[in-house]
Formats: C-alpha cells, structure tokens, sequence
C-alpha cells in the first residue's frame, strides 16, 4: 500500500548537514514532517539546536550535533552518535558548504587562483560529504540499502567568471555521486546530487545584489525565484523509497534556467518586435 504523502520518511533516520540554514534547514523541517527521525548537524550549534528545537516542539523528532564536515573527527562522531541512538542510518543528506567572506573576494581572479582556496573548497565541499559517506556506508551496507544525497550546485556545469574554487568542487563532487552510486548500487545504496540554480537562502542573499536577482528572473524560465522548500521537496523524494529505482543522478532543480538555448533572450526579444500580419478580409 502506498504512503501518505504526511509519511514518506516515516521509520527512516536521516542525518543532514549544515542544516541549521536555507536549504539543509528547510529539508530538515521537511524530513522531520514527513515522519523521518533527523540528526540536525552544523558546524553553527546554536542553529543546529534551533532547528532540531522546532521539530520536537511541532512533535517531530530530532537530535542536534555540532559537526564541521571540514573535521573527520567530528564525521566519524556524527555516525557514531546516530547509530548509538538511533540504530541505523537510512539517509545522509550531505548539504554543508564553505561560508568564508576572505576566501570569496580572495577567488575572483584565476590570474590569481590562490590554492589555499582551492584546498578549503575541497575539504569541506567535496570531502566532507565523501568522508562521512565513507563513514555510513558500511551501516547502509549492512542494513541492506540506503539514500546518499549531495547538494552539488548548477554552477558544477558551466564555465564562469567567479568562484572558480566554488564551482571546481561542485564539479569534483558530482564525480564521487556518480562513483558512490556506481560502486554500492548493486547492493542497494543509491547516491544522487540536487544542483539547486539561484535560491533564496542566507548565503545567496549575502552575495546576490538586487541587479543579479532581476538577472536571475530574467534568464530562470519560472515566475520567481527558488526557496529553500523547492530543494527541500527534491531532497525527500530522494530521502523516500518513492526514489527507489533512482541512483546515480544529478538534478538541475533551477526553474527552467538551463533548459534553452543561451540566446533565448534574443530571440524573445526578436518576436516581441514583430508587429501581427494585417488582417486580411
Ligand atoms: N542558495 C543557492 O542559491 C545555492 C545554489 C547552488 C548550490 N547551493 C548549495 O546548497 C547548499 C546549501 O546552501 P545554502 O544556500 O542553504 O547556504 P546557507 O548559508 O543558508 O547554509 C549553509 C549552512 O552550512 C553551515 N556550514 C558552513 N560551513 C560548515 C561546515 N564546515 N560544516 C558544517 N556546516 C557548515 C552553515 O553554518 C550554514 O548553516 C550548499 O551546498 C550550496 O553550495 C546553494
């Protein structure tokens, strides 16, 4: 019998990092909504604390652990913790990202890539969530199966003219999705990555201007701009067994941003010009 759409994560313990803001938050509320029991981790424990504090009071279910995935140490206390209390691990929702203010203006120029950077980015963008896969699989294994989720980000797919060690990370990250979901497939671990496009979190907010927004709404083919529940909703679907049959995808989640050509804007342009035909009687 299928669920209700009010359980899908019901009797599945999902660890989230980062989750003390935007996306990792807003998938935490919804996981815990949806009956998942939800390890709130992020390197920030007063959020950590608050989110996991929203869910119990609303009669959810979640701890909350202080974790910079940037520290093994604390991966490795983060599985412990979970299968200590809980048992199992069903889903691990790899979500942290680098927030660093420096290394942002510090990553502008590749005249002047600066490897520390680069560094930076990988251990906490890209091993972060390879090490604490590492450290869950054999629990998945043993149980029989399990979901590995990564928010990599669309900026993994093109060339830009920022963010170089930003968008080089994402770009490594969708490498070990599809290599986890290669290698665990088989027997039952799925991995897959959402590439959220712009969305309206804190750090986007920091960064984007009001001009880059209405830039956004002019190239996203959608009415507004992205939330955190838009990524959120992917996520539990990929959390749930309703995704059972998926393994190894990576999911442009960017309202319609990159489904055109890249003059699509020339051409509305264009047509807009067009005066109608005379009627002809
Ligand atoms: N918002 C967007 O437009 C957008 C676009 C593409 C991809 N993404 C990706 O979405 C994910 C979530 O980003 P967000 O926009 O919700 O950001 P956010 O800043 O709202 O949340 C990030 C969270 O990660 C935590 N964090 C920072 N360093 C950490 C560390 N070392 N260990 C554990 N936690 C750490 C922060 O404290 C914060 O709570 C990131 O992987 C990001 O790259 C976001």
């Amino acid at each position: 019998m299928s669920r209700s759409v009010m359980d899908r994560l019901k009797d599945k313990v999902c660890i989230i990092t980062g989750a003390g803001s935007g996306i990792g938050r807003a998938s935490a509320l919804m996981f815990a909504s949806e009956g998942g029991t939800v390890v709130v981790t992020d390197i920030n424990a007063q959020t950590a604390e608050t989110v996991a504090h929203d869910i119990t009071t609303a009669g959810g279910q979640a701890i909350a652990l202080a974790v910079d995935v940037g520290d093994a140490g604390r991966l490795e206390d983060m599985v412990q913790t979970t299968v200590k209390q809980f048992g199992r691990i069903d889903v691990l929702y790899n979500n942290a990202l680098l927030v660093n203010a420096d290394y942002v203006m510090r990553d502008l120029d590749l005249l002047k890539l600066d490897p520390e950077v680069l560094y930076a980015h990988v251990r906490v963008n890209v091993l972060g969530g390879v090490l604490a896969s590492k450290l869950a699989l054999p629990h998945m294994l043993e149980q029989g199966g399990g979901s590995i989720i990564f928010t990599s980000s669309g900026s993994s797919l093109g060339g830009d003219v920022t963010a170089f060690s930003y968008g080089a990370s994402k770009a490594m990250l969708n490498w070990y999705v599809q290599a986890i979901a290669a290698s665990f497939g088989k027997q039952g671990v799925r991995s897959n990555a959402i590439l959220p496009g712009p969305i309206q979190t804190p750090s986007m907010k920091a960064w984007a201007t009001p001009e880059m927004d209405a830039a956004f709404m002019e190239v996203l083919n959608a009415p507004r701009l992205g939330e955190p529940d838009d990524i959120a909703a992917l996520a539990v679907f990929l959390a749930s067994d309703e995704s059972r049959y998926v393994n190894g995808v990576l999911y442009r989640v960017d309202g319609g941003m990159s489904c055109t050509v890249p003059f699509i804007n020339v051409t509305r342009k264009a047509l807009a010009s067009f005066t109608a035909p005379p009627e002809t009687t």
